[in-house]
């Protein structure tokens, strides 16, 4: 039998939630509520009073004038992809879902430019403007689900950042409906627009504490359809760092250099039946990818050329579309092979690059002493130090074994998340990352746009520590 939904909404809201988004978009049935309730490593729930389903950014602003009138609190969700339990439903609240909010507007040709709802997928973007002569200048294996509302209010990297940026440098402006129901418009896209605080900016990365976003102003990149993917063995940390140096030196059409290890690779083989790269097993793996207007295979052969047989183990490149696509599905399972294992406590950290070495040789010493039975799986985007921690058979450790890695990052200069975001899962050890000025400015912020912290509350700011929850490990949000 299913649950009740937590907590029944007051009549007068129910009624006019139902009169903002129309009957068939107030969803209230448990069995239905129930799969916007959980995220998408399974180690995070909540239950929702119910759900709405705004078709436009006027719909969403008499969502949150009827809830800021009830003192209702609301939590948003996108492709519901995101790694830090900031997703889901805290008990009770109204969820609002991103995604009917799908208009995709013609692209700007000449401004290399387009507009964009908030439920937009990755994918339905990327094809959209690639139709166009353009790409957009982030790409991750969550493209298929994730909206472009979430990566901005993450701030989303993966796995071009080398070359494009985050999210953040991909918006030219934003709109977005406040915790009292008003709406903050900023679409034209100038490049050039010094008139005083950024507000597409500050809501990048915001993990919608400070609004929702409901349309975006898109900056697009070229379309570069030349392009060549290497696969290289290394013997560790040192000898990826060297050889990503020389590509970086050599390369100045390098889009990618992702990193992962030989237990990865295992696990990897393990779900997907994909054949050993190598006839030998090697410590850590690079994919390096260069795209241009013309052919880069000869210049990244070359540059593979260039690195001393102690430091490039092995290596073998694919120029057609389906070679290419293997190499990468190396890098690019990981995130399932690793669900598929079991439920993960999720990293996701950033350290100098100089520091990178040691925090890789001294993380399965802590995750030991805090979680004996813990299975370490680590992965990343190597160019910008970050390291994506997966920890399995710890999820009834998770407070300890977080509170170990994420000192251990500080003690190494490093960002306690790199592209994931804070979320519910994190917040409790911002002060790693943030001094105590910056997090005042942080609540100043927020309190002066959200008084009642209606929106997404506990995700970023204000958390109380997490509690487990269970053998399962499942917490609370
Ligand atoms: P959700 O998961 O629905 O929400 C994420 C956060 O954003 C929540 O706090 C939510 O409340 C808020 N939010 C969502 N929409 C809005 C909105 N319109 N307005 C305000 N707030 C909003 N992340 C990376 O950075 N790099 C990667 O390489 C990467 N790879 C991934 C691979 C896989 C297989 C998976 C499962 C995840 C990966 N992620 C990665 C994490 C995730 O995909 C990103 O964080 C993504 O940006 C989340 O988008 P979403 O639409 O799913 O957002
Ligand atoms: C990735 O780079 O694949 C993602 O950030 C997802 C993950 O950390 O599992
Ligand atoms: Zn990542």
């Amino acid at each position: 039998m299913t649950a009740p939904a937590a907590t029944a909404l007051a009549p007068g809201l129910t009624e006019e939630l139902r009169a903002a988004v129309g009957e068939a978009h107030l969803l209230t049935d448990p069995s239905i509520v129930a799969s916007y309730e959980t995220d998408w490593t399974g180690r995070f729930h909540g239950r929702a009073s119910c759900v709405v389903r705004p078709a436009d950014t006027a719909q969403v602003a008499a969502v949150m004038t009827a809830a800021a009138r009830a003192k209702a609190t609301v939590c948003v969700q996108g492709g519901n992809t995101g790694l830090v339990g900031g997703s889901i439903p805290v008990d009770g609240a109204v969820l609002l879902s991103t995604a009917r909010l799908t208009v995709l507007e013609p692209v700007e040709v000449a401004a290399g430019q387009v507009t964009a709802g908030a439920g937009v997928t990755l994918a339905a973007l990327q094809r959209h403007v690639r139709a166009a002569g353009y790409d957009f200048g982030v790409d991750f294996a969550a493209r298929d689900s994730a909206t472009l509302g979430g990566m901005a209010a993450t701030n989303a990297g993966g796995e071009r950042v080398l070359r494009y940026g985050t999210t953040r440098a991909q918006i030219l402006g934003i709109e977005a409906v406040l915790a009292d129901g008003s709406v903050i418009s900023r679409l034209a896209g100038l490049p050039k627009d010094n008139t005083g605080y950024d507000v597409a900016s500050l809501l990048a990365g915001s993990e919608g504490t400070l609004g929702i976003i409901t349309r975006l102003r898109l900056r697009l990149a070229p379309l570069l359809t030349e392009r060549a993917v290497a696969l290289v063995a290394v013997d560790g940390i040192a000898g990826a760092l060297t050889l990503l140096q020389t590509a970086r030196n050599r390369l100045p059409t390098l889009e990618a250099a992702e990193l992962f290890l030989a237990d990865g690779l295992a696990l990897v083989r393990e779900k997907t039946g994909l054949p050993a790269p190598f006839a030998a097993e090697h410590p850590a793996y690079l994919v390096l990818e260069c795209a241009g207007r013309t052919d880069p295979t000869d210049d990244l052969l070359a540059a593979l050329d260039a690195c001393d047989a102690d430091v490039l183990l092995d290596a073998t490149v694919a120029t057609d579309t389906r070679g290419r696509h293997t190499l990468w599905a190396y890098r690019e399972s990981h995130t399932e092979a690793i669900n598929a294992a079991g439920v993960p406590v999720k990293l996701d950290v950033a350290v100098p690059l100089t520091a990178l070495g040691e925090l890789v040789a001294a993380l399965p010493t802590t995750i030991a002493e805090a979680a004996p039975q813990a299975r370490l799986i680590l992965f990343g985007h190597i160019n910008e130090g970050n390291l994506h921690v997966n920890i399995l058979n710890a999820t009834d450790r998770a407070e300890a074994v977080t509170d170990a890695v994420l000192h251990l990052v500080a003690a190494h200069r490093g960002s306690i998340s790199a592209e994931h975001g804070v979320g519910r899962a994190k917040s409790r050890w911002l002060h790693l990352s943030r001094s105590p000025q910056e997090i005042a400015m942080m609540r100043a912020i927020r309190q002066g746009l959200d008084p009642d912290a209606l929106l997404n509350p506990r995700v970023l700011l204000d958390a109380p520590p997490p509690t487990d929850r269970g053998p399962a490990g499942a917490n609370s949000a």
